[in-house]
């Protein structure tokens, strides 16, 4: 309300935050996100490089590749695409055509997925199936309908067995489908948020077992790459921030207090009209579209702790919890900052279309998948149940009773049918559910019917629980898979492949 006073305590704010990045570095390097702050600070927030489709086509190459990044303000030896962290930025529209010329400069097979785009699983288009060899590359292309729908998608590796550490490592990036009639805003920004553990040498942190088998959390917590880093508006001007999760299991729980936020949509879902929210729950592999707009002051973006379960019980009552534990006050992201004279009042949202409902529509089939986790006994023959005998050795993690099998069907739907899942929790954590190619639209939650059209393409399935979910298997046929976005348990097993034909 006073300039001058709120001027007095920026500075105040800011020479705090340097003393504690010069003082505390090395500490809160190995120490994590214990104490709700996180180093560094003050540098402006960078985006990662665009690169936009013209003309309906875009041609890119990723290379993926081990080599010295900036990371969190420090040089440091993690995995990247094209030697940024987060990757490049992919701007498409409706109806476009895009390549991607994938290099493995890995030491593992590798490959790629874009989460959330509506196209073919098959051939050389989104092929979760597929495996790049070290040393190889692969052209993918993709197709986007010409009604595909606008939103926040990303890309990632996807190769069964590794997706876990080469997430953490570093390789993600963004993937924006514009609107067709843009929302008037004075700035967009594409906040990556990702988590990584680096050890005192400044290379990617060792997982334990048990931390694979909670679902790996890392000590630091980045918006694309860095910690904390600073953003600034003026009063009264409209952001639109698109959110992306890329954290390998971590649930983001985040609030800006003192800032109004408006969600357009989660995933490729878009309300009618704009909610007005207080906090944004991310689980792994959610986005989310949101509008600020700014309030004069200084506001943190923070993650609060969410509770997703734990192995209390599974494991003879040892404290099976790899969760780290921020103080209430959660962990500090970034940093906005509202000062200046106010900006024009920005033109009105325009109406999103009224959103597809398949609570009206003939279901085809009823089916259920449930989501299970189980101790192994002992190191018996059985490496079936042991997920395949990768990730976590103690713990089978299946769906209908099995762990993943490339080579086995799940689940045959016929091109074109309309199904209702029940997604079925048995385990005492939380799974987040995805489906590729298909978004799915929540029709029932612990035991309650959802009274609006929500769609997404990751859905929340809470411990002892269950979800009740409608698919339209349009557009496509093929092979793809659902899996849970925990990648830990994903890659221990909990996931199926599905086709449509
Ligand atoms: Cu974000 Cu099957 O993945
Ligand atoms: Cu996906
Ligand atoms: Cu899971």
């Amino acid at each position: 309300m006073q300039p001058l006073k709120r001027r007095t305590t920026l500075i105040l704010g800011g020479t705090g935050i340097l003393a504690a990045a010069t003082g505390a570095a090395g500490l809160l390097w190995g120490q994590g996100t214990g104490t709700g702050l996180q180093t560094t600070g003050g540098q402006e927030l960078s985006e990662p490089q665009a690169l936009h489709s013209a003309e309906g086509h875009l041609q890119v190459k990723l290379s993926a590749a081990p080599g010295r990044v900036r990371v969190a303000g420090r040089d440091v030896d993690v995995f990247s695409y094209n030697g940024s962290l987060p990757g490049p930025t992919l701007f498409l529209r409706p109806g476009d055509q895009v390549n991607v010329g994938l290099e493995n400069r890995l030491a593992a097979p590798t490959n790629l997925h874009v989460h959330g785009l509506h196209v073919s699983p098959e051939g050389n288009s989104d092929n979760a199936l597929v495996s790049v060899d070290p040393g190889t590359s692969f052209d993918y292309e993709y197709r986007l309908p010409a009604d595909h729908p606008p939103g926040v998608y990303w890309y990632h590796p996807h190769r069964h067995g590794s997706v876990a550490d080469q997430i953490f490592g570093g390789l993600y990036g963004a993937i924006i489908v514009q609107d067709p009639q843009p929302v008037p805003v004075s700035r967009e920004r594409i906040l990556v948020i990702s988590d990584i553990s680096l050890d005192a040498g400044g290379s990617i942190a060792a997982v334990s077992a048990m931390e694979k088998m909670m679902g790996r959390e890392g000590n630091l917590v980045l918006v694309n790459g860095q910690l904390n880093p600073a953003l600034a508006a003026l009063p009264g001007e409209r952001e639109r921030w698109r959110i992306i999760n890329a954290c390998t299991s971590r649930y983001l729980k985040l609030r800006l207090d003192g800032q109004a936020m408006q969600l357009l949509g989660l995933d490729s879902g878009r309300y009618q009209t704009p909610r007005d929210v207080e906090e944004v729950l991310l689980a792994p592999g959610n986005r989310a579209d949101l509008l600020v707009t700014a309030a004069p002051g200084m506001a943190v973006l923070r993650t609060l702790p969410v509770d997703r379960g734990s192995m209390g019980s599974m494991m003879g009552g040892s404290n099976g919890n790899g969760q780290s534990r921020p103080g209430p006050d959660g962990t500090v992201l970034a940093t906005l900052t509202v000062t200046g004279a106010p900006a024009a009042v920005p033109g009105p949202v325009p109406a999103q279309p009224e959103p597809r409902d398949l609570r009206s529509v003939a279901v085809t089939a009823h089916r259920e998948l449930v989501f299970a986790m189980a101790m192994a006994m002992g190191m018996n023959s059985d490496t079936q149940g042991m997920g395949g005998g990768t990730g976590s050795g103690m713990m089978s993690f299946t769906i209908n009773g099995k762990p993943f099998d490339p080579a086995r069907v799940d689940t045959s739907v016929p091109a074109g049918a309309v199904e209702e899942w029940t997604l079925r929790n048995t385990s005492p954590m939380d799974h987040p559910v995805h489906l590729h190619v298909w978004p799915m639209q929540i029709i029932e939650q612990a035991g309650r019917p959802v009274d609006t059209p929500v769609w997404q393409d990751v859905v929340n399935v809470p411990a002892r629980s269950s979800v009740r979910v409608r698919i339209a298997f349009d557009d496509f046929t093929g092979k793809t898979v659902y899996h849970c976005h925990i990648l830990d348990h994903e890659d221990s097993g909990m996931m199926g492949v599905i086709e449509a034909r």
